[in-house]
């Protein structure tokens, strides 16, 4: 029997770990031919393309700096010549530092909150204009954000937030832009999960969770699903949408 992403070629930004690896699993389980970049996690990035096509769907993964937005151009331009086109984008890499620091902080690590901004911010805005100029009628573009891209439920995340936010209403926008060609593009908001990104201070994680309706933190897999559903045929309406997957942190 035909799987609902059978033909579709995607795109996931982070593979190599995290909510990026579930995602790309996901993707392939429902049939997609999956690229995924990541920066420096070779091996990891490689045990996920073994693992993929291992149940035989088609995986590659492109080392790509997402903080570099020169690279993104010939980011696409490798998927293309690899599966010979693109549907689905999924927005996912990011990082975060900083957290737990106020903005007043005399310490601040700014050449690290500057490559922040460019990673979560630029570099996904270089991703996304590069893949609009060639994904096929019928796609997807999926951006992942947080709970902080739309609430600052606590101290010493501002830059972090910032960028999330600015993804967010980028996605909008782009939503806007490419409806006439019939590609869809949404947010999901991702919380808590037990992978890389998680706030360094214990007291500051307890906290956050007891913020949350379902007072726990969220698997990536549970993350992945929100994902791949706004990637598949059943969400060809929703667009512009953002999807809280984040336990509750805005209830
Ligand atoms: N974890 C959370 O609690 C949480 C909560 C809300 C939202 N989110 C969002 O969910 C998404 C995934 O988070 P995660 O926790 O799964 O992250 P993660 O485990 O830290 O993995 C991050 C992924 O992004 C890649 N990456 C980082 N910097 C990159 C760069 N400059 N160029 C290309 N790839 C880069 C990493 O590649 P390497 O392996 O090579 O470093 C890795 O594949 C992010 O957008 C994050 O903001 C996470």
């Amino acid at each position: 029997m035909s799987k609902p992403l059978t033909g579709k070629v995607a795109l996931v930004t982070g593979g190599s770990r995290g909510l990026g690896a579930a995602t790309v699993r996901l993707l392939a389980e429902q049939g997609a031919d999956v690229a995924f970049t990541y920066v420096s996690s070779e091996n990891q990035a490689q045990t996920v393309v073994d693992e993929v096509r291992g149940k035989g769907t088609k995986a590659v993964a492109f080392k790509s700096d997402q903080a570099d937005m020169s690279r993104a151009p010939a980011l696409i331009d490798d998927v293309v010549a690899h599966f010979g086109g693109l549907d689905i984008l999924v927005n996912n890499a990011a990082i975060s530092v900083g957290q737990g620091r106020t903005v007043d902080d005399p310490d601040a690590d700014t050449a690290a909150l500057d490559r922040m901004h460019a990673t979560n911010y630029l570099g996904v805005i270089a991703v996304i204009r590069a893949a609009s100029r060639v994904l096929r009628a019928g796609g997807r573009i999926i951006t992942v954000s947080s709970g902080l891209g739309s609430r600052v439920g606590t101290p010493g995340v501002a830059d972090y937030s910032a960028t999330k936010s600015g993804v967010e209403r980028y996605t909008m926008g782009v939503a806007r832009d490419l409806g006439p060609r019939d590609i869809t593009a949404n947010v999901v908001e991702a919380g808590l999960m037990e992978s890389g990104m998680q706030p360094p201070n214990p007291e500051t994680l307890k906290a956050l969770v007891s913020s949350l309706s379902l007072q726990r933190m969220g698997h990536p897999e549970e993350i992945a699903a929100a994902i791949v559903f706004l990637a598949s045929p059943a969400a060809s309406y929703v667009t512009g949408a953002v999807l809280d997957a984040h336990g509750g942190y805005n209830a």
